[in-house]
């Protein structure tokens, strides 16, 4: 049986919040390696890696919230400073001086470091009856394994 907010046990809560606030600091981070390659690219691939950059960005801005706002429908605090995200991530910025293959390899490794979290964070969810998380992180994996296709077809 699906079990709503309400039903989950705080502790149960508080280990799926945990694993939600690493899977938001591990978005929010490629959200700017990806913003950060989106205005520093240069070369011939200049206009679609710009573009799909963007759309990479503009994706885990909403991935990011949709998460964090979990938190809070499950009743933790969504960790919201650059600070913790940066202590908690797996995923780790750029410097953004790089050429695009080396930015398109630093943004693979980020979406398949995404996926495994994701993945990680709906299986100790299912673990605790709360199918409402695990869809989302399985959605949200989903989006990243796509991303991880988009980008790797360039580098291969
Ligand atoms: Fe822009």
């Amino acid at each position: 049986m699906t079990q709503t907010a309400s039903d989950i046990s705080s502790s149960a809560r508080e280990a799926i919040c945990d694993a939600l606030n690493q899977c938001v600091a591990e978005t929010a981070v490629t959200t700017m390696l990806a913003q950060n390659f989106h205005w520093n690219v240069t070369g011939m691939a200049f206009g679609p890696l710009h573009e799909l950059f963007q759309t990479i960005y503009e994706d885990h801005f909403t991935g990011q919230d949709d998460l964090a706002e979990r938190v809070k429908a499950l009743q933790g605090h969504a960790e919201g400073t650059l600070e913790g995200m940066l202590k908690r991530s797996k995923v780790e910025e750029h410097d953004g001086h790089a050429d695009a293959a080396t930015m398109i390899a630093a943004l693979v490794k980020a979406q398949e470091t995404l996926s495994a979290t994701l993945a990680g964070a709906g299986e100790l969810a299912a673990e605790h009856g709360d199918a409402v998380t695990e869809d989302l992180c399985i959605e949200r994996c989903r989006t990243h394994d796509k991303f991880a296709w988009l980008l790797r077809a360039h580098i291969e």
